[in-house]
């Protein structure tokens, strides 16, 4: 039996090894991190994660041939093949620090295998890195390896929050990176030989490691780019009267372009696109590609102005003040479907109200009180943009108050954001709501779910991403 051990069970680390094993029971597999708590989550009833269809998946091979453990020692030890999939997060002191990925969980995993192991491993990185971190690692492996032989494989994860089972299920493409010697060649078979349970093979491709490593960088900026792109458009959309929807189509139906991933929005969140581009511009610059570095920054910078945007469009439509007034917040997390916060904009927009002195009402299906309350204390970590950067003072964040429902959160509002396109919040009962809320009544829709003439009946004034304005807001001074 071959038997997997993957360093960090995490929201890549979990669902992942889950779908592994499901697709492979002739294979053991092993999760293991070094948080106690989000282990015993593993093993729960409540799983550390919110994912559609994950808790199926885990209930079905966990105790079988799925196992979460702390004893991480023990089960890299046993392991023919490693994952590591611990997080990388952007370095935020010291050399690089803003821009570079932090490798000190990896560097400790990596030593960690070399410590324990007692036979040959076929060592996978499924964290994203820079390019030319499996040079590093190989390093640290081979001189401390004790006669051991190390095959390293960039193995990238193209999975999304929220959908992560169905990506894991149906994949666009499965990459595997390795060395291009014999041994570099076997190694890339056998973990060919894991996913080819279920990934058909000609969507399972095999390259260099370094291509391996930088595809994974390129694809998250090329995703995140297009969000930019449909973004500063809805700017544009918004000054001319023209709609950003009918844009996204029209430009969307060339087969070269393509309709995915244009749908604009208050920003694009997450813990990937952000903390990737950064890594790709450090990249950039540590090689001298200073136009190539200020050309992907660029994309990071209008996803700033994106949510600064947002937050002055609030402020002005409300007669230039939000100052003690109540906005209810719909959905804090960064995409629907997830619980996850990272990055959310959220966080900068209720920032950004909060500092105009605004009282806040959060409403989130998925994301806890402590964790709102977590990330709008916390200090941001400035790489060099000026969004919000200070952390929120004790008595702003008293001014947030977190509920677990939406009619509660806009009850007596002045003007409500929509931050997470959670499907709940297209068939909310508006008519209600706008009954219970402070007149003139305002909705902001930053991921543009509402049916807009349907709320201007009602007598909301809407304001949508890149749609016509209201009459209302074109007498209001210019956002920029
Ligand atoms: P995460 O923070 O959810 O999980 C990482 C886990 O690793 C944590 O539970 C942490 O405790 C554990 N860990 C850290 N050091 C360890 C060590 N030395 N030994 C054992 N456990 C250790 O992170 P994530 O979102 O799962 O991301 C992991 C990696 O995958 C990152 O490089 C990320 O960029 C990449 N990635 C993430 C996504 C995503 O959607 N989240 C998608 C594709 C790729
Ligand atoms: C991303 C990549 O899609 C995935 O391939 C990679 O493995 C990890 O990073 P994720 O961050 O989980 O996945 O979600 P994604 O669906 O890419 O959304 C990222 C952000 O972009 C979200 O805030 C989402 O709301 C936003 N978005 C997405 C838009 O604003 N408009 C779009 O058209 C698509």
């Amino acid at each position: 039996m071959v038997k997997i051990c993957c360093i960090g069970a995490g929201y890549v680390g979990g669902p992942t090894m889950a779908v592994i094993a499901l697709k492979c029971p002739s294979i053991e597999v092993a999760v293991v991190d070094i948080s106690v708590a989000r282990i015993a989550a593993w093993n729960s009833d409540q799983l550390p994660i919110y994912e559609p269809g994950l808790e199926e998946v885990v209930n079905q091979c966990r105790g079988k041939n799925l196992f979460f453990s702390t004893n991480v020692e023990k089960h890299v030890s046993e392991a023919d093949i490693i994952f590591v999939s611990v997080n990388t997060p952007t370095k935020t002191r010291g050399l690089g620090a803003g821009k570079a990925a932090d490798l000190t969980y990896w560097e400790s995993a990596a030593r960690m295998i070399a410590d324990v192991s007692k036979s040959n491993k076929i060592v996978v990185e499924k964290s994203t890195v820079p390019v030319k971190t499996a040079e590093a690692i190989e390093k640290i492996l081979t001189h401390n390896s004790k006669g051991i032989k190390y095959q390293i494989l960039s193995n990238p994860e193209f999975l999304a929050e929220g959908t992560a089972i169905q990506d894991l299920f149906n994949p666009d493409r499965v990459l595997i990176g390795g060395r291009e010697t014999p041994d570099g060649q076997k190694a890339i078979q056998a973990l060919k030989d894991v996913y080819a349970h279920w990934v058909p093979e000609d969507r399972i491709i095999s390259t260099n490691l370094w291509s391996a490593e930088l595809s994974k960088l390129a694809a998250n900026a090329f995703l995140a780019q297009r969000i930019s792109s449909v973004n500063a458009m809805s700017a544009l959309c918004e000054a001319t009267g023209a709609d950003v929807s009918q844009v996204s189509h029209a430009v969307g139906k060339d087969t070269r372009i393509g309709p995915k991933f244009l749908n604009a929005s208050v920003g694009f969140g997450g813990s990937c696109f952000q903390k990737d581009i950064l890594n790709l511009v450090y990249i950039c610059e540590c090689n001298g590609l200073a136009e190539v570095a200020n050309y992907w920054k660029q994309v990071i910078k209008v996803n700033d102005y994106q949510k600064n945007r947002f937050v002055n469009r609030v402020v002005s439509s409300m007669f230039n003040t939000v100052s003690g007034k109540k906005i209810a917040i719909l959905g804090f997390a960064f995409k629907k479907d997830t619980g996850d916060t990272r990055e959310t904009p959220a966080i900068d927009v209720c920032k950004g109200l909060l500092g105009d002195k605004a009282r806040l009402s959060v409403y989130d299906p998925q994301v806890t009180e402590d964790q709102i309350e977590r990330d709008l204390s916390l200090e941001k970590f400035d790489w060099d943009h000026p969004v919000h950067l200070q952390p929120m003072s004790p008595s702003a964040v008293k001014q947030v108050n977190v509920v677990w429902d939406a009619y509660e959160a806009t009850k007596d509002a002045h003007g409500i954001c929509i931050l997470t396109e959670w499907d709940e919040f297209k068939k909310l009962d508006y008519k209600r709501i706008f009954e219970n809320m402070q007149k003139p009544a305002f909705v902001f829709d930053g991921r543009n779910v509402v049916n807009v003439e349907k709320l201007r009946e009602i007598g909301f004034i809407v304001y949508s991403i890149g749609k016509p304005l209201d009459p209302w807001l074109k007498d209001m001074p210019a956002v920029a």
